[in-house]
């Protein structure tokens, strides 16, 4: 399956992904996680799109495109994949399009992640992540079993530069302007389809599963 994950941010987008990942697909593409690499590794890219993540604005649409058409290339993408975080914007989208399009490919199914944003500051701020693995946690609602630190290797968790109150705040903006019409642009094509991101996680798998069995 080729499926995209949109949502706002702590939708749980990245929490789903493995649950996605080990029944139907063989590549996970977050585009989010790649920049992070990208600045961790202070490489020329990192360095042109740490300016525009740590305000919670969108990278470029060329930057992000350059490294889903490079990731794409795997051969593990070839039969099925993830993108989570991508595309945000229509141009992304139209973009995405054109690659698949070139492969004889599109796009099976479109996961809205619906959930109102009053809901997400709590998920953002108690947030800690195990970077090496994206293995993601919550203080309150997903805690690891020893005080942040990841349960499979020990090592400790770290808090993402962006998951502050005021940065969510423009995360949010951009979710509303740039991606929301990205939603309508597959809705067209008849691609969507809807889960509620607000209830329990195993919950939010169900509705998942049952969107992509059909
Ligand atoms: P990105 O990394 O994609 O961040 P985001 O979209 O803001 O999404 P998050 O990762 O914050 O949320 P999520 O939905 O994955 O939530 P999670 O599952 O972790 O992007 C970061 C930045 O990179 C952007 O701001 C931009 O600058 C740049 N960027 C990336 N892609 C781009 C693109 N295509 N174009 C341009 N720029 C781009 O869950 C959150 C928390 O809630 C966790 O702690 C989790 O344990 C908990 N949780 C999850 N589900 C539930 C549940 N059902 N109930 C209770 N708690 C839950
Ligand atoms: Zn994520």
């Amino acid at each position: 399956k080729r499926v995209i994950l949109i949502g706002p941010p702590g939708s749980g987008k990245g929490t789903q992904s493995p649950v996605i990942k080990d029944e139907y697909c063989l590549c996970h593409l977050a585009t989010g996680d790649m920049l992070r690499a990208a600045v961790a590794a202070k490489t020329p890219l990192g360095i042109k799109a740490k300016e525009a993540m740590d305000k919670g604005e969108l990278v470029s649409d060329d930057l992000v495109v350059g490294i889903i058409d490079e990731a794409m290339k795997k051969p593990s993408c070839k039969k099925g994949f993830i993108l989570d975080g991508f595309p945000r914007t229509v141009v992304q989208a139209e973009k995405l399009d054109e690659m698949l399009g070139r492969q004889g490919t599109k796009i099976d199914k479109v996961l809205n992640f619906a959930i109102d944003d009053a809901i997400l500051e709590e998920r953002i701020t108690g947030r800690w992540i195990h970077p090496s693995s994206g293995r993601t946690y919550h203080t309150k609602f997903a805690p690891p079993k020893v005080d942040l630190v990841d349960d499979v290797t020990g090592e400790p968790l770290i808090q993402r530069k962006d998951d502050t109150a005021a940065v969510l705040k423009s995360r949010l903006e951009a979710f509303h302007r740039q991606t929301e019409p990205v939603i309508d642009y597959y809705a067209k094509k008849g691609a969507v389809a809807n889960v509620h991101a607000e209830k329990p996680p195993k919950d939010v798998s169900a509705e998942v599963e049952k969107a992509l069995s059909s």
